[in-house]
């Protein structure tokens, strides 16, 4: 088999698990997946920062698979689940799911995604909340223009001067209507239903606020530009849920109804809600460090789970401090990370002579070693894990997280299958910004990623 005749046949649409027989050698795989569609099916429900391939999960499934270790209808678990790729994508090839992420916005895209609904629940569910929808939101409008307050509807915790006036009250009818139709709609499937369009909400919500486009952190377009920001919120709405319902129209026939995916909003250092030797295997993307100097998950995620969820502003201002390495800390820094990993050691040792963040790094490692022995607890024996770890520089220097990875996971008793290096054809990241996320400051955090492979410890 040629790199050609594997690049050929992976990635088209209609073929999930076709593709999955083609990849009988990891070395044969063209990781970079340049040009390949990474929207198809739910993958491009909603945007999300550091989205990981697609691919990379069906090429690990489908070389397992072929070497016998996993089979369809066997466990995938994901600790940091994010949007849910791997989740989405293990479904396509036929295996339950289960998945953590302690940012809810990511625990609603990975359900929204990942579970299949009955299309013809899903277009009756759509047709209802559309139903004279134009019509309120008009009203809403000319209510506004008579300076006229909405005592009826809740003022979502959002802050002032992030929202153009009347879209931030039309966008709370939107929420409502879908929290009536949740509880009117005595089926089954009416929570699920209602999180599908959430997810569409939550997109309108963004495109509404005053956030500039393409930035994943909280920066506010200009006063000039905000005065000029008077978007349609009923056309863009009744855009994304069209879009979104014709997503689903394309995923939900092609994956098994009867597997499961749950995600659990639970922190994966602890993954209590995973039993031990349950797993099968894992595929994650660990954040590249804490939050707040690498990509603020819950920045992105605050607005649209306040507007489209209800979630508590509070809440979502937690995201970014209970991240790994974030700065409400419950666990002590170990120092003899040092002695198991030389790669970490002399990291640390750098950074302490350039009088650098060490102390946040050795934090930010004391977490993920946390999170790597609940893989080992829930991974069966001699099961496969699949890091997929990008580089971050702190304080300038070059964190080689790879390699880190690979020693402290082989400290806990995991064997190294093989490091695979792949480039990033393109990805939304703060690639261009400093370590401190200064903009307009470059510093030279790297635009590629490694795939650290291990299988669990025997017992
Ligand atoms: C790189 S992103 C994952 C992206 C995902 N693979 C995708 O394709 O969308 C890392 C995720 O880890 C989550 N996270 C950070 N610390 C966590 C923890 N202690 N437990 C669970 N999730 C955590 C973040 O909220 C973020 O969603």
């Amino acid at each position: 088999m040629t790199d050609d005749h594997y690049q050929v046949t992976l990635g088209s649409t209609s073929r999930v698990r076709a593709d999955l027989h083609e990849v009988t050698d990891l070395d044969a795989v063209d990781w970079a997946f340049e040009g390949w569609d990474t929207h198809e099916y739910t993958h491009g429900l909603h945007p999300y920062p550091a989205r990981m391939a697609p691919q990379i999960v069906r090429a690990l499934l489908g070389y397992y698979e072929n070497q016998g270790v996993i089979a369809p209808g066997d466990l995938v678990y994901d600790p940091f689940s994010g949007s849910g790729t791997t989740s989405v994508e293990a479904r396509l090839a036929g295996y339950n799911t289960k998945a953590n992420d302690i940012n809810p916005l990511a625990k609603l895209l990975t359900l929204a995604k990942a579970r299949p609904l009955p299309l013809d629940q899903l277009t009756a569910f759509q047709d209802d909340l559309m139903d004279g929808l134009a019509v309120e939101l008009r009203e809403v409008r000319e209510r506004y223009d008579a300076g006229e307050s909405f005592p009826e509807i809740d003022d979502p915790e959002v802050r002032d001067g992030w929202y153009p006036q009347p879209q931030l009250w039309e966008l709370c009818v939107i929420r409502d209507r879908i929290d009536d139709l949740e509880t009117d709609w005595e089926t089954d499937h009416a929570a699920d239903l209602a999180r599908f369009a959430r997810v569409a909400l939550s997109k309108t919500t963004r495109k509404t606020s005053y956030q500039r486009n393409g930035e994943f952190k909280r920066y506010r377009l200009a006063e000039a530009d905000r005065e000029r920001h008077d978007p349609d919120v009923y056309e863009s709405f009744e855009s994304e849920l069209t879009a979104n319902v014709e997503k689903m129209g394309e995923y939900a026939p092609a994956v098994d109804h009867d597997c499961s995916s749950e995600v659990f909003l639970a922190d994966s250092r602890t993954a209590a809600d995973i039993e031990t030797n349950s797993v099968d295997i894992v595929i994650t993307s660990p954040p590249y460090g804490d939050h707040t100097t690498t990509v603020a998950y819950g920045q992105f995620s605050k607005d649209p789970a306040i507007v489209a969820w209800r979630r508590s502003y509070e809440e979502m201002q937690r995201v970014d401090k209970i991240g790994l390495g974030g700065s409400t800390r419950t666990l002590e820094p170990l120092e003899t990370l040092e002695q198991w990993s030389p790669a970490l050691a002399a990291t640390l040792e750098t950074l302490r002579e350039k009088e650098g963040r060490a102390d946040d790094a050795l934090e930010f490692f004391t977490d993920y070693y946390a999170v790597m022995e609940q893989v080992a607890r829930v991974l069966k024996p001699g099961n496969p894990v699949a890091w997929v770890v990008a580089n971050r520089t702190m304080s300038r220097v070059n964190i080689p997280t790879h390699l880190i990875t690979k020693e402290l996971c082989e400290q806990i008793g995991f064997d190294h299958q093989q490091l695979i290096a792949r480039e990033i054809p393109s990805k939304t990241l703060p690639w261009a910004n400093a370590p401190e996320n200064t903009p307009g400051v470059t510093g030279d955090l790297m635009a590629n990623e490694n795939i650290v492979v291990m299988t669990a410890p025997e017992e």
